[in-house]
């Protein structure tokens, strides 16, 4: 069967995170088959240089919304801003996403609020915000329009030391496969990606380093999973990127919920 490219040629699509790692991977890929972009995070200067450089690479145009989406009420207020500008979003990444390593009962309760907030509650709301233009804009532009969420390896186990972020994650997963099926038949190409650990800030940010000897994947590899099931006919609910990765979770979804989550404890000890 011919894949049904992705081709957000002409669209706007609007990246969370679009400030460091996979959000800036995902902005170029997007600008390069040929979509508009709006840029969000908290760092400004980062998404402005990413805005200059997209324009200079592949002559799109970059609406940058600087936005702490932990924040009250943030969500409203980008929804407003989208409407001031008269900006219709064709694609919608939720890349924004951050963990907290150690023990549940030591992290500070700020730190849980936002982790909940960015990952989960922001994710959850724009994905709402926005479907009806999505679904809209897929009927406009056939194979033009995404909800792509991410998801993590992490998502398909209870991970000790990182509780909050594994259930963040399996929240995400759950969510996207959910909205994959109720947007059956509307053209709008909805998926989970789900990387293992990957080069980006992330674990700076977590300040823990990725552990065990394992290679990390490159940006780039993250990318060619996620938009190779962009590119297939039938978008996959989830995307795990690379050959481990989908062993892994897939050994997760089989075993013994009580052994998994031994096996994760002891080894997020190491
Ligand atoms: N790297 C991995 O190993 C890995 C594995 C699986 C899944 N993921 C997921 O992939 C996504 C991207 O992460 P990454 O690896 O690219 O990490 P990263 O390099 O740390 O990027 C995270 C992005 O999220 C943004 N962000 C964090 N808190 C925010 C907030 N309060 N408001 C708005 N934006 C916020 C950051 O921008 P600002 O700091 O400028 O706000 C940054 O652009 C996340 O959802 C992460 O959970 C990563």
């Amino acid at each position: 069967m011919t894949p049904a490219l992705y081709n957000p040629m002409g669209t706007t699509a609007l990246v969370t995170g679009a400030s460091s790692g996979l959000g800036v991977g995902f902005a170029h890929e997007l600008a390069r088959r040929g979509a508009d972009l709006v840029l969000t995070a908290r760092r400004l200067d980062r998404l402005e240089a990413l805005a200059v450089d997209l324009a200079e690479k592949y002559g799109t145009v970059s609406t940058v919304i600087p936005l702490d989406l932990a924040a009250p009420g943030a969500v409203a207020e980008l929804m407003r801003d989208l409407t001031d500008r008269d900006i219709r979003v064709s694609t919608l990444v939720n890349n924004a996403g951050f963990a907290l390593f150690g023990s549940v009962v030591d992290a500070p309760a700020d730190r849980v609020h936002d982790q909940v907030t960015v990952n989960v509650t922001a994710l959850t709301e724009l994905s709402h915000a926005l479907l009806p233009g999505l679904q809209a804009a897929a009927l406009a532009h056939p194979h033009g329009a995404a909800l792509v969420n991410l998801a993590s390896t992490a998502a398909f186990q209870p991970v000790p030391q990182l509780a909050v972020y594994a259930a963040s994650k399996a929240y995400v997963l759950s969510l996207t496969e959910a909205l994959w099926y109720e947007t059956r038949g509307t053209g709008l190409k909805v998926t989970a990606v789900c990387p293992g650990p990957t080069e980006t800030e992330f674990y700076a940010v977590a300040r823990r380093s990725p552990g065990g000897p394992r290679r990390l994947m490159s940006v780039d590899e993250v990318m060619q999973a996620a938009f190779a099931a962009l590119d297939a006919a039938r978008t996959p609910p989830h995307v795990v990127a690379g050959t481990g990765n989908r062993i892994t979770a897939w050994l997760a979804g089989s075993a013994p919920r009580r052994a998994v989550v031994t096996v994760t404890g002891r080894l997020s000890r190491r």
